[in-house]
């Protein structure tokens, strides 16, 4: 016999979810984790070693290893030597690695998944289903490239790969920036040395291992923890091009200090995207991308549509539906199959959030957030919006990164392309409405890399993704990702 439920008047489910925690057993750590350079960890020079954690629990997980400049050259020379043999294999050979190494993470999909969980905090449903079969997609599409550079280029000469990438990556998306990074420069027969971030660095770890059980040659990639200073040595070491995924201010001084060295680069920044709903969008399914676009990853992503801008005759209808999605989002442990929000990567990131929503509400913005409990330890942000935000209000252009939607209005197209690209940003944007007209007249005039129509946060490695303005340079992902990575003897432009 089932007795009737009653349900309260708000949207919030009247039960509870039993938690559905994914085990951890299936990660090993060691104690400490070395260097990996000519394919193999090797104590770092320095000396230095400084914990990583998790920044749900706030437990040390794991030591490794910090490199200094002395550590940065060894991998730097570990990288050339191993050049000429990489680059002469025959490109077909080539291509067997890395699909090796494609097919390595699928099978190693959920231990990927639950560390890479563990060490930067977001939902495993997350890095399952996105961050580890993305990363495994972008291997197996760049290895369909490596004997083909000639007919993907046509007209250009013969390609050539560039030579030894320094490569430096940020902590919102460990495993699928190593990814984005590593898989076009080996398809086009360079070699590397990877800095991953100082807050995530287990899942570029176990990649080496990855690495050496698909016997790639020893120094084809080399992989060097530590924080800004080992970025900076790395910029600073004799590499042919510099990969750069971070902060608009780290970007400038890396343009700056390789300006004149002769030395390539590409920069992948940050971002302000405006999430553009017109009166005739499907609302509820804009509410799901309006979501998802600034509480995937916690809000730590680049392309994060953090500026939400609708049309005044739905901004009610839009914004009540919205605060009741926002009741329904589960915040807290990382680990459970339920979360929908996990943890702020770290302490600092965190206090960075809660400055910018202090600014917020003190410039006079009015701010919503629905009422859920937070676990004592680690770092936490709740699912937060703004209303009442002006154009000249800090949350509406700086970069806040964290689980943080500012809401404004617009009555015309026009006033809504010109709030759009009133941002010094240009990363992505978003357009809800049922016109394909409208959306096709907006992609032209958004100055935005990438622009999602009636969807928001999608990738896919044939896709080309990328900057303008302070979002940075140079596209990857796709045949312009490959671009990067290699030289032309003559032939067209
Ligand atoms: P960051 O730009 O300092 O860190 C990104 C990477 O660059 C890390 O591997 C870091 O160790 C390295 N790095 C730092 N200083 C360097 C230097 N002088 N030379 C070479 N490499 C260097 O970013 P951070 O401090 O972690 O985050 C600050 C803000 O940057 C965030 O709040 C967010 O707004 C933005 N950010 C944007 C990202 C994006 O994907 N566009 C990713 C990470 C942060
Ligand atoms: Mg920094």
């Amino acid at each position: 016999m089932t007795e009737a439920i009653e349900r309260p008047a708000s949207a919030a489910p009247p039960w509870e979810y039993a938690s559905a925690p994914e085990s951890t057993d299936i990660v090993r750590l060691d104690h400490r984790y070395g260097l990996f350079i000519g394919g193999e960890f090797v104590e770092p020079k320095s000396g230095r070693w400084f914990p990583t954690i998790s920044p749900s629990t706030e437990e040390t997980l794991a030591e490794v290893a910090e490199a200094d400049a002395a550590d940065v050259a060894r991998a730097v020379d570990a990288a050339r030597d191993a050049a000429p043999a990489w680059r002469a294999l025959a490109p077909a050979e080539r291509a067997k690695y890395v699909f090796r190494i494609a097919r390595q993470l699928q099978e190693r999909a959920r231990e990927f998944a639950v560390l890479e969980s563990l060490n930067g905090g977001k939902p495993i449903k997350e890095s399952r289903d996105v961050d580890i079969p993305l990363a495994a997609a972008h291997f197996f599409y760049y290895a369909g490239w490596a004997d083909k550079l000639e007919y993907a280029f046509p007209a250009r000469g013969t390609p050539a790969p560039v030579g030894v990438a320094g490569q430096i990556i940020p902590w919102n998306f460990p495993l699928l920036m190593a990814a984005w990074k590593l898989a076009p420069a080996l398809a086009a027969g360079n070699t590397t040395v990877l800095k991953p971030a100082e807050t995530t660095p287990l899942t570029a770890l176990l990649l080496a291992q990855v690495m050496q059980e698909a016997e790639l040659p020893p120094g084809v990639v080399n992989i060097v923890t530590g924080a800004g200073e080992t970025g900076a040595a790395l910029v600073d070491a004799p590499v042919d091009k510099i990969a750069f995924t971070g902060s608009t201010e780290v970007g400038k001084i890396i343009r700056r200090s390789t300006a004149g060295t002769g030395k390539r680069l590409t920069l992948e920044l940050g971002g302000k995207a405006a999430n553009i709903v017109f009166e005739d969008a499907p609302l509820d399914q804009a509410v799901e991308g309006v979501i998802n676009g600034i509480f995937f990853n916690q809000g730590h992503v680049c392309c994060a549509g953090s500026r939400l801008l609708v049309q005044e005759p739905v901004f009610d209808a839009l914004l009540g539906k919205l605060k009741d999605r926002l009741q329904t989002l589960r915040v807290g442990d990382p680990l459970d199959k339920n979360t929908d929000v996990g943890a702020i990567n770290s302490r600092a990131q965190l206090e960075k959030i809660e400055e910018l929503v202090e600014s917020g509400v003190e410039e006079g913005a009015e701010i919503y957030q629905p009422e859920c409990l937070l676990p004592e330890r680690g770092f936490w942000f709740r699912p937060t919006l703004f209303t009442g935000v002006s154009q000249s209000h800090r949350i509406a252009r700086e970069e806040i990164f964290g689980p943080v939607l500012s809401i404004l209005t617009f009555r015309t197209v026009d006033e809504a392309v010109e709030k759009a690209n009133n941002t010094p940003y240009g990363l992505s944007a978003g357009v809800w409405t049922e016109k394909g007209s409208r959306i096709l007249h907006m992609a032209q005039r958004l100055r935005a890399g990438v622009v999602w129509a009636n969807t928001f946060n999608r990738f896919d490695p044939t896709s080309p993704f990328g900057g303008y303005k302070e979002s940075g340079f140079g596209r990857e992902g796709g045949l312009h990702g490959l671009e990067p990575y290699l030289t032309f003897d003559g032939g067209a432009r």
